[in-house]
């Protein structure tokens, strides 16, 4: 029997990048030390590869349904609404996050509340036993009659039975523990990772079963980096905490099927991820107007609105070159709002250190930020504290004028409804908002008028 011929590559654990030799950084993703041999699957497995990209006939836009993107809810409404208002049939979500993070309790979460109201939910478990998901289970809960756990790592195995039971939904934990007896690469490498899930995906797009793949983030690299399933999912989850504590940050990096703006907030409790009420005040827990350099902005991410604390400290340096650190905010940014504080507001700020930071390891990208990130340093600088129950909301531009920022609808919206009773913001100029009862927008057309209004800046 002529033997398959396997050929040689090194690809990198990065972004799957080839090359016939090994490098030392990849020309593609730029990351160091990342390539490792493996066998060149694509030559192995061409009619998997193909199947993926299914041949077909073009066909009138108005002859195709679009019933296979009716979206099925898995109860879970921060989980929903960062898919994109809920599972699409047939689609891969890589659902990928550091160990520990809570990826086997969400997805069995979801798996129990699919089997509840859907039908049967398969939960493939590579990394636990099935008693161990059992016992999860038990704690977490879900007893849903038509949750079927099985314990398997064999791509083979795994397709039989999703064939045989035909879920309404399928969580594979993890990705990296899949393997294709048919690929002589170790279980975890970059090719079994991406041909099992070329595998899994296939049969997903195929039976109209969406699934979750459940992959770690690992920083030493031994294992594939799910970053190379990026291309091939329709919808990447990126699960975050830690610095959190107890919260759980979801976003979806990629989505075929809706924004990836959206932010899903989960508590890490005793029973499991609960969904946070009032997530948009989470990161304001500490917070106290009496103390100066502290400033509360209504960001948004996607179509929620989060307050949080801006904080800057501004004090005199000893030294020539005086230190500016920032956090949260980007620091080209700050470095340029600082600039504009000192040359439009009359803001002497170059002999002093000056730390803009963003409280609860929140990032704030949008220029939005740009005022709030101004007051405080105002505030500190001066030891003013800011007027109670506002907000402060508005991009600043190079020649200190305060410009229009996008939801500030939203944002003053949610500020009422958390009790605050003002918005520093930009002028309105026409703009209809509906203004809460009890609740005042400041208007302000330049920085350095705002700065005068709060006595931050000499009249
Ligand atoms: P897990 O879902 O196993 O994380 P992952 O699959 O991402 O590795 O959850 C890990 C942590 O969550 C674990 O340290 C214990 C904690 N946990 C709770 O606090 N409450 C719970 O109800 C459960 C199931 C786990
Ligand atoms: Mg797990």
């Amino acid at each position: 029997m002529a033997k398959n011929k396997t050929k040689l590559v090194f690809a990198c654990r990065e972004c799957g990048h080839n090359s016939p030799k090994w490098l030392g950084r990849c020309p593609a993703c730029g990351a160091w030390n990342s390539f490792a041999e493996e066998i060149d699957a694509q030559a192995i497995r061409p009619s998997r590869r193909a199947a993926l990209n299914e041949p077909g006939k073009p066909a009138r836009l108005s002859e195709i349904s679009a019933s296979a993107h009716q979206r099925l809810a898995t109860g879970l409404n921060e989980l929903d609404r960062v898919l994109g208002g809920g599972l699409v049939a047939g689609s891969a979500i890589l659902f990928a996050g550091a160990p520990g993070i809570g990826k086997s309790t969400l997805t069995l979460q979801a798996a129990h509340r699919v089997a509840q109201v859907a039908g049967p939910v398969l939960y493939v478990t590579g990394e636990e036993s099935a008693e161990q998901i059992k016992l999860r289970a038990a704690r977490l809960k879900c007893d849903a009659a038509e949750l079927f756990v099985v314990a398997e790592t064999n791509l083979d195995a795994i397709r039989n039975h999703l064939q045989a039971l035909k879920p309404r939904l399928a969580v594979i934990d993890s990705v990296q523990t899949l393997y294709d007896q048919e690929l002589p690469s170790a279980p975890g490498s970059v090719a079994q990772v991406r041909e099992c899930a070329a595998g899994i995906i296939m049969q997903a797009k195929s039976s109209g079963t969406p699934v979750f793949l459940v992959g770690h983030v690992t920083k030493d690299g031994n294992i594939a980096g799910p970053r190379t399933l990026e291309h091939m999912v329709d919808t990447v989850l990126n699960f975050e905490g830690e610095k959190f504590q107890s919260y759980r940050l979801l976003r979806a990096s990629k989505n075929r099927f809706g924004s990836t703006g959206e932010l899903g907030v989960f508590e890490m409790r005793g029973d499991g991820l609960a969904e946070v009420e009032n997530a948009s005040r989470i990161f304001l827990d500490e917070y106290d107007h009496s103390r100066s350099g502290c400033a509360v902005l209504p960001a948004c991410e996607g179509t929620r609105v989060l307050l949080v604390e801006v904080q800057a400290l501004a004090a005199p340096s000893p030294m020539e070159n005086p230190r500016r650190r920032v956090t949260g905010l980007d620091a080209n940014r700050a470095h340029m709002l600082l600039a504009v504080m000192e040359r439009r507001a009359g803001f002497k700020l170059s002999r002093l250190e000056v730390y803009l930071n963003i409280v609860g390891g929140v990032t704030v990208e949008e220029p939005a930020g740009d005022l709030a990130a101004c007051f405080a340093v105002a505030s500190s600088a001066t030891e003013v504290r800011l007027p109670p129950a506002t907000v402060f909301v508005g991009e600043v531009g190079l020649s200190g004028e305060v410009r229009a920022v996008t939801n500030l609808q939203q944002r003053i919206d949610e500020a009422a409804r958390l009790g605050f009773k003002q918005a520093v913001g930009p002028r309105l100029r026409g703009l209809h908002l509906r203004v809460p009862a009890d609740f005042r927008v400041l208007e302000i057309g330049d920085l350095r008028e705002g700065l005068e209004k709060f006595y931050l800046v000499g009249r």
